[in-house]
């Protein structure tokens, strides 16, 4: 039976709290991966003793510290301890992050600048103190979550979609200058069933009716899953994505190949 295999393989995750990342951290310690997370989460927080607990139930090593991306030694204490603990890396999920909406005409330059330092500086931070690491390893992948709102967008997304747009930049600069030893990929998801999400459609007066009608506008009749992107990480980790790099693949159950003209 063909399988991902990434057995007594090291992964780092970042934003392994909530959402995606914990979803990603499950899938690949199922793949076979140690996996050592990070986040804003204190230690003994929910999450981030959910993310623990995911990964030992799978039969594999975890490590978790708390970590803000946006402060470069505290990513650099994070990899050191990482490294002590695991002895080494092989796979990043640079993907952390959180939406900064707050539109062009009233983002303040603060604004700007706390989304540029979280949703585009702290993933080039991340890989370039992994990277000796993930040379070492020969096999090496940093993939890094950027957005469906890299390509379209919707009006008051601003600066989020500047920034998830850069990072397709970063994918391509990264992956021509750090081939062949590492390989780099981006992951844009659509939709996902996230907590974030969840408080959106929470927030209509009928949310079932908004869930509805934001499901009838993906041809692959659902959201997505935070295990759906995980499987993505898991593949795009393996030998057989041996030939994806310095490209960022698009998940968002169709959306965009559809015209919202209705
Ligand atoms: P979430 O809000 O559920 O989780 C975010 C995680 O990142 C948490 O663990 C949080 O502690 C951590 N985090 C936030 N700021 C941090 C910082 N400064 N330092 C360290 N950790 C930090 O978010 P979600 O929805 O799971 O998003 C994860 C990534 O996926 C983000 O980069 C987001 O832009 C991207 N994404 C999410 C989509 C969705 O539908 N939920 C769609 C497209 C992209």
């Amino acid at each position: 039976m063909l399988s991902i295999n990434l057995s007594n393989k090291v992964a780092v995750v970042t934003g392994v709290s909530s959402g995606i990342g914990a979803g990603v951290a499950q899938v690949l310690s199922q793949a076979g991966c140690h996996v050592a997370g990070c986040a804003l989460s204190p230690e003994n927080d929910e999450g981030a003793l959910a993310f623990v607990k995911s990964v030992e139930a799978n039969g594999q090593q975890a490590y978790y510290q708390y970590t803000d991306v946006t402060m470069p030694d505290q990513i650099t204490s994070f990899i050191e301890q990482v490294v002590k603990v695991f002895g080494r890396i092989d796979i990043v999920i640079s993907n952390a992050g959180a939406n900064v909406f707050k539109g062009a005409e009233k983002c303040t330059d603060e604004e700007w600048l706390q989304n540029i330092n979280l949703n585009l500086t702290s993933h080039w931070h991340l890989g370039r103190v992994c990277k000796p690491w993930l040379e070492k390893s020969e096999k090496g992948v940093f993939e890094v979550m950027a957005s469906n709102h890299a390509y379209a967008s919707i009006p008051g997304c601003f600066p989020y979609n500047v920034t998830k747009t850069a990072l397709t930049g970063l994918v391509r600069a990264l992956a021509i200058e750090w081939g062949p030893s590492v390989r780099v990929v981006g992951i844009a998801p659509g939709f996902i069933e996230t907590p974030g999400n969840d408080k959106w459609f929470a927030s209509f007066a009928d949310s079932n009716a908004e869930r509805q009608r934001t499901i009838a506008l993906h041809p692959a009749g659902k959201l997505g899953s935070t295990k759906e992107i995980g499987g993505w990480c898991a593949f795009l980790a393996s030998d057989f994505a041996a030939f994806a790099t310095g490209t960022t693949y698009l998940i968002d159950g169709g959306r965009s190949a559809l015209l919202q003209d209705e």
